[in-house]
């Protein structure tokens, strides 16, 4: 049983299962170079069907993770909210958003029958599928699930029971009249960003400010009531300019930091007494959709200790509807989806081989990876900028040693510097990686058994020995958002890189960044990361074949090395 799972919404994707396995998974940003790719994710597909060698007849059923059309439950919670709130602009919402899904589905059909002549199609609800995709990730016999987001199928919210044995239930459902993932994006928007692009910088910003009655106030547009979601007669959470005005004005006489603080603050009290409410604490806890790319929700909730068990997918974005969708299928068919081992789902660099950029260009190659990794180290150790390129690429939004950037962390100033040179403004410092066996070193009440710092998805409290010996990876807060690896990890070079440097000159934590030009998706190819490091992004390239590729004229790019 082969199933193909597609989602064409925002930052669509393709999954590709086998059995009760997925091999394959890939976000079409990485090829197309649009961040958050919207639209049929026609050239992922072409990669699984050349340069995988998938052929048509090899799918025996497409699953569809993008929009079912709303649920009973969906649609009664928003005709009850829209009665409740007396406000007309729902209805004219209700039209638009069942027009924009219709067209997503128009969408996918047109695109799937140009690709495929009478397959199987089945389409999956677009909570569910976040839900099925995180509960079969996760392994776990039983959990309940908390899927949350801006909107999919006029859900934002939605609770779920799940287990092995009987499938997922849904338990609550929240309409998308009240959408925490919008309230969240009218105010990344308020301050200036793009929302459904740039809500991490709200998050980092949120640890500069501190408790206002600005809480209070926005408390009383949308808050929490006997396990409800409550929206005030006045407030539609939608980024629309009649709603930004409002919103404006409760917010003009509050900082930015102020106001990013208060919209990150109601998000964890709701989300927080949802949790008191509906999940059980002796059931671990599942967690997906867009809302749960904020890290600092995610170790909230982790601090309430409510449940002891949490894991939240690492794709939570709706690029991983594809992943989900497929689960659901493989579920339909009699299998049970296995566990999510690494997102290491995509295609190998060594896949793609072929580079236009070759004037100027340094090879040196090496015969060990003892003995590249002692040259990497030593750069590092120099203040270089690697760029590393390692076998397949994550799914998801982070990167994890696959295409990662890898630099010292001993200097707080090298945050101001990179950035500069990254052309980035981030509020949030850069994230660290370090081995397993240091971690409580550097993190309080760090718990080894805690899956989720394989994939950067919360954030810890960090030591005195953090905050004194690697300032650049602590944010205001103390907290950093670590990714945490042991010798098991699937990338050999990533693991030695950072062995190395512990072992020759204690350097035991590292920055790891995602490997891209400013604004753009992660690098994928040999060429992507050779055009990043033309743009002076990094100093050099590490290959897993064992290559390290440097421009002979960047000798003098070493801006870092100056001041560290
Ligand atoms: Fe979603």
């Amino acid at each position: 049983m082969n199933i193909l799972g597609i989602n064409n919404a925002h930052n669509s994707s393709i999954s590709y299962g086998i059995k009760n396995e997925i091999v394959f998974a890939l976000a079409e940003e990485r090829i197309s170079r649009i961040k958050f790719h919207v639209g049929f994710p026609r050239m992922s597909l072409n990669y699984l069907l050349q340069n995988k060698k998938v052929k048509s007849s090899d799918i025996d059923i497409i699953a569809y993770g993008g929009y079912k059309g709303p649920s009973l439950e969906a649609t009664k919670d928003y005709i009850d909210c829209a009665i409740k709130s007396k406000n007309k602009k729902t209805a004219d919402r209700l039209t638009k958003s069942l027009n924009v899904d219709h067209q997503f589905s128009k969408d996918f059909y047109e695109n799937i029958h140009a690709f495929f002549k009478d397959k199987q199609i089945i389409e999956y609800d677009h909570h569910l599928c976040h839900a099925a995709g995180a509960f079969y990730a996760s392994g776990y016999d039983k959990s309940y699930i908390m899927t949350f987001d801006g909107r999919g199928d006029l859900q934002s919210g939605v609770i779920w029971e799940a287990s092995k044995s009987n499938g997922i239930k849904r338990i609550k459902t929240f309409c998308e009249l009240k959408s925490l993932g919008f309230l969240y994006g009218q105010i990344t928007e308020l301050l200036g960003y793009k929302s459904h692009r740039h809500e991490g910088k709200i998050t980092g910003l949120a640890a500069f400010g501190k408790k206002t009655k600005l809480c209070d106030k926005l408390l009383n547009l949308i808050s929490y009531q006997n396990g409800e979601i409550i929206i005030s007669k006045n407030f539609i959470p939608f980024n629309k300019p009649n709603e930004l005005k409002k919103l404006k004005q409760i917010c003009a006489p509050y900082s930015d930091y102020e106001i990013a603080f208060a919209v990150q603050f109601v998000l964890e009290y709701i989300i927080s007494n949802l949790i008191f409410y509906y999940i059980p604490k002796k059931i671990p806890l599942v967690l997906s959709g867009g809302i749960f790319g904020n890290v600092k929700l995610n170790q909230k909730i982790r601090e309430l200790n409510h449940t002891k068990k949490i894991f939240i997918f690492p794709e939570m974005g709706d690029g991983g509807l594809s992943y989900g969708a497929v689960c659901l299928a493989q579920v339909d068919n009699g299998l049970i989806p296995k566990k999510l081992s690494n997102v290491y789902l995509g295609p190998s660099y060594s896949e793609n081989k072929s580079f236009n950029i070759s004037t100027g260009i340094n090879f040196n190659k090496y015969n060990s990876i003892d003995l590249l990794t002692s040259e990497v180290a030593k750069r590092i150790y120099d203040g270089q900028i690697i760029g590393l390129l390692e076998g397949k690429i994550e799914f998801g939004p982070r990167s994890l040693g696959g295409r990662s950037l890898l630099f010292k962390a001993d200097n707080k100033k090298i945050n101001e510097i990179v950035n500069k040179r990254l052309n980035r403004t981030e509020f949030m410092p850069f994230a660290p990686v370090c081995l397993l066996e240091d971690a409580p070193y550097f993190y309080h009440n760090f718990d080894k058994k805690d899956k989720n710092v394989n994939y950067m998805t919360t954030c810890y409290m960090c030591t005195d020995i953090m905050l004194k010996k690697y300032p650049a990876v602590v944010h205001i807060d103390k907290t950093a958002r670590p990714q945490v690896i042991d010798e098991n990890h699937p990338k050999k070079i990533y693991y030695n890189i950072i062995k190395k440097c512990k072992e020759l000159y204690g350097i035991a934590v590292l920055v790891n960044t995602s490997f891209n030009n400013h604004e753009e998706p992660i690098v994928m190819t040999l060429n992507d990361a050779l055009k990043s490091l033309k743009k002076n992004n990094c100093d050099c390239i590490v290959t897993d074949t064992m290559n390290i590729i440097e421009y002979e004229d960047n000798k003098n790019n070493l801006e870092v090395s100056q001041i560290l």
